[in-house]
């Protein structure tokens, strides 16, 4: 009874962030991009709490080595600073502090080779065990009404379709399709569940078998360790997620579910910008001032 209990709901959340980053270089030489600043909080902190605001507070972090430090020491309390900012009455910014290294449960696991996320996913097995889990791109953020979070909505279309795997993601305009994963389907279930009989890995415009692509974020149950274990090595000599669930929709069906929210890629330059000007727009101490200056610019 104990174990079934167990697996009914989704309550760890992996997060990827051991990659190098190549796309925002020269900055990831010295820092990780997961840490990079939307504003005054890194690109991590933001999918933190869209797991928080998900119901998930028990987080894996896969990291590397040089990433080790920055996002264990941003993720940890920091008693002389609290004391520091305590001294000088600063509780505001030291209750801000100490929710940062207290809001969740954290677990690190190093990625020593990057061989690629679905290595860095299977690397989570002894920490996750039997239980279904959330997986998101460390570099992936998403914009959202805050309670209906996409994770939440990935969760819900888990436990709808009979806790299968859901891929997360969007309709997306047809001219992209080259940069993402792209659904084939075989029948819509509802208005945004989608049942899949493939997925493409950056089609051409032509050969994209619909506008729907995976972004960043997933909902499986745990015997995706059994089918990453035996995902040889595919495109660039790596371990692709998408290659293991291929191997599982062999075995069980695969949903896609189109998200509501907005999602911003900051591995990429042109998206860490446009994540940083909406946030901007949506917040109060900021919005203003920034719509001023942005009206002038367009000018
Ligand atoms: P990306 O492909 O976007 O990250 O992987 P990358 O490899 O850092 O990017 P570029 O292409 O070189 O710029 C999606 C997520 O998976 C993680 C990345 O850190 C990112 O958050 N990842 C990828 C790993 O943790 N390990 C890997 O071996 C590969």
């Amino acid at each position: 009874m104990k174990d079934l209990i167990k697996n009914i709901d989704v309550n760890y959340a992996v997060i990827p962030c051991a990659g190098r980053g190549t796309r925002f270089l020269p900055i990831t030489k010295g820092i990780a991009k997961e840490m990079c600043p939307v504003i005054d909080r890194p690109t991590l902190d933001y999918i933190i709490d869209e797991c928080l605001d998900s119901g998930i507070k028990n987080i894996v972090f896969i990291i590397s080595k040089d990433k080790e430090e920055t996002i264990k020491r941003y993720y940890s309390v920091d008693k002389e600073f609290e004391d520091e900012l305590e001294k000088a009455n600063k509780l505001k910014e030291k209750e801000l502090i100490h929710s940062i290294g207290t809001k969740c449960h954290i677990d690190y696991v190093l990625q020593d080779e990057l061989l690629g996320l679905g290595h860095a996913v299977y690397l989570a097995k002894d920490i996750i065990k039997d239980n279904n889990f959330v997986v998101c791109c460390g570099d992936d953020i998403c914009t959202y009404q805050k309670n209906n979070p996409p994770i939440k909505q990935l969760i819900e279309c888990f436990k709808k379709v009979n806790r299968k795997c859901v891929v997360g993601g969007n309709e997306i305009e047809r001219k992209y399709v080259n940069k993402y994963g792209v659904m084939d389907v075989i029948k819509k279930i509802d208005s945004r569940t989608y049942q899949l009989k493939g997925i493409i890995e950056k089609p051409s415009i032509e050969e994209a078998p619909s506008n729907l692509a995976s972004l960043g974020k997933w909902v499986f149950p745990s015997k995706i360790f059994d089918y990453l274990k035996n995902t040889p090595k595919g495109k660039g000599g790596e371990i692709q997620l998408t290659d293991a669930i291929a191997l599982l929709m062999k075995d069980e069906e695969v949903y896609f579910y189109d998200f509501i929210g907005k999602r911003y890629d900051c591995g990429d330059k042109l998206g860490y910008l446009k994540a940083i000007i909406d946030i901007a727009l949506s917040r109060d101490d900021l919005k203003d001032g920034l719509y001023e200056f942005l009206k002038e610019k367009v000018k």
